[in-house]
């Protein structure tokens, strides 16, 4: 798939190089500060690509310029089996990097109101937007456009009528963005205690 002359798009596949995992892994980590994963590394967030990608459930598009991802999305028709498959594969390196981070005071009680945030939300007919994010510098070009067009047609094919986006309140370019592709801001909640995020519907017409 081609976006522009020098810009592509491609699905993030289990065989797709360590490079791009890690190279999404760091978009991750630099575009979007709030949100339980933000608070991993670079190693873990690439470990939790794989297990997107390797998920019926799930799905990830990236966008390549000069050899490197400089945009990515990832959603899911259900979170919860993704986030179970991923606890059920955790070994070697996933928990070398999990433990860790749970055993500081406060990521227990991050990751429980993570887990029924995702076990909770969501009708049955709904995809949702795990992450998304273009890199400093290639905004306002179109990217992120192309790649949300490119997941609702994923989500389509996959027979969903609605997307559910939640965003931080401090995320100003990320509200503004789905403010302009006419997603409706239906409510505020708060996964994490003392952190309000703002709930977003996408319509599949
Ligand atoms: C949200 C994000 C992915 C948008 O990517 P992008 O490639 O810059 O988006 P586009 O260029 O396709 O922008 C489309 C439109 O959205 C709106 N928009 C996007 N960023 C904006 C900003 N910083 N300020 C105001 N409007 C903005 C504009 O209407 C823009 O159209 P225009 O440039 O013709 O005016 C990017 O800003 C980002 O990575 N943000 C940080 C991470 C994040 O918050 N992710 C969301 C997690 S759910």
């Amino acid at each position: 798939m081609t976006v522009s002359n020098r810009r592509s798009i491609h699905r993030l596949s289990p065989s797709s190089d360590v490079s791009i995992f890690s190279g999404i892994a760091e978009l991750h980590k630099n575009a979007i500060s709030e949100g339980y994963l933000a608070s991993f590394d670079v190693d873990f967030l690439a470990h939790v690509y794989v297990a997107i990608s390797a998920n019926s459930d799930s799905f990830c598009y990236y966008v390549m310029a000069d050899d490197r991802p400089i945009g990515f999305i990832a959603g899911s028709t259900s979170s919860a089996r993704l986030m179970r498959d991923f606890a059920l594969s955790a070994r070697g390196n996933v928990l070398r990097a999990l433990i860790p981070a749970l055993v500081e005071r406060f990521q227990p009680v991050r990751l429980l109101e993570l887990v029924r945030h995702m076990l909770t939300g969501g009708a049955a007919t709904s995809g949702e937007i795990l992450n998304f994010a273009v890199s400093r510098g290639s905004e306002r070009m179109g990217i992120g456009t192309e790649l949300f067009a490119t997941a609702v047609e994923e989500f389509r094919d996959r027979g969903s009528d609605e997307i559910e986006i939640v965003t931080g309140d401090r995320q100003l370019a990320a509200q503004r963005f789905y403010e302009n592709i006419g997603a409706r801001r239906t409510d505020t909640l708060q996964i994490h205690r003392g952190v309000t995020s703002l709930r977003y519907i996408y319509d599949i017409s």
